[in-house]
């Protein structure tokens, strides 16, 4: 299997495994949505090299899935780990193929309350960090090779309080869609997800600590929160053959959530009593 296959072509469908030998590089692959992301490609045969700037952590989830010894620190905001880690991944013989940018964090403040300190912060992590990666493709990428980018629901929806957060996230939508237009011509699609609610540790953090998870759960129309696993099999089809014509899509993976107002039954109940 080459890696020009990996977007195939107008030939149709693919059998199973098209990812096997192909060179694939996570971001933020340490924990979350990007660890769940970097083992499901690995169990599919791709070679994939886990990178995030946390390195103990990174390593000791790497080694789960047998991809220790590929596992890099690389900050998504610096241009020369970029390069370093695109560089190795050649020089190993496995050509960036496919890149998942899932590195990320997330703050909460009400805009008269972020500081300039912590919005270019927000920015710098989840939309400069994107463009580095995305730059890095459009510069390296094998032809035939897929980009996804992890926007969020809160780059689809504005959210109060997710002002920093929120402008990134609907940064990294246009950024996808530009690169899906401009590496067109190379084969190279270029797709965003939209995760909502996933259980993950970005929201371990005061800023969040006030929040009323059960009242936001029940605003979900499948009334629970998502798990990585169920984004990484959207990432996985946005990076396989299945979708060779879906370049420059959104793709919620949100339970709904933007579909449109959801009233809970449960809360309907509760409220009068039944
Ligand atoms: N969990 C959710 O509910 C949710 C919802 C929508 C979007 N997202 C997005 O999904 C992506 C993954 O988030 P997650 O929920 O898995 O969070 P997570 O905190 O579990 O994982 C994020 C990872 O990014 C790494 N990271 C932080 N700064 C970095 C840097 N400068 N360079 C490289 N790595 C860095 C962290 O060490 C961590 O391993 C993020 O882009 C986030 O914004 C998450």
């Amino acid at each position: 299997m080459t890696s020009s296959e990996v977007s195939g072509g107008p030939a149709g469908v693919a059998p199973a495994g098209g990812l096997r030998g192909v060179g694939v590089l996570v971001t933020g692959a340490a924990n979350g949505i990007g660890a769940a992301t970097a083992a499901l490609l690995a169990s599919e045969g791709a070679l994939v090299y886990p990178t995030d700037i946390d390195e103990e952590q990174g390593r000791r989830t790497a080694a789960e899935f047998g991809a220790a010894d590929r596992f890099r620190v690389l900050d998504v905001r610096d241009e020369q780990s970029w390069d370093a880690a695109v560089d190795q991944m050649a020089a190993d013989g496995a050509p960036l193929t496919v890149l998942v940018n899932s590195a990320g964090a997330a703050m909460k403040a009400p805009l008269a309350e972020t500081s300039l300190e912590s919005f270019r912060r927000m920015i710098d992590l989840n939309l400069v960090g994107t463009f580095l990666g995305v730059r890095s493709a459009a510069r390296h990428m094998v032809p035939g090779g897929a980009v996804v980018n992890i926007s969020s629901l809160r780059g689809v929806l504005a959210t109060a309080e997710l002002g920093a957060y929120g402008a990134a996230k609907f940064g990294v939508r246009a950024l996808s869609r530009v690169a899906a237009i401009e590496l067109a011509h190379k084969g190279i699609r270029v797709n965003s997800v939209c995760p909502g609610s996933i259980e993950t540790g970005i929201t371990d953090l005061p800023d969040f600590a006030a929040d009323d998870v059960e009242a936001y759960v029940r605003s979900i129309p499948l009334q629970r929160r998502g798990s990585p696993g169920e984004v990484a099999e959207a990432i996985l089809f946005l990076v396989d053959r299945r979708s060779s014509y879906v370049n420059g899509v959104d793709l919620l993976v949100d339970g709904g959530t933007a579909a449109g107002v959801h009233t809970s039954k449960k809360k309907k109940n509760a409220e009068s009593g039944k």
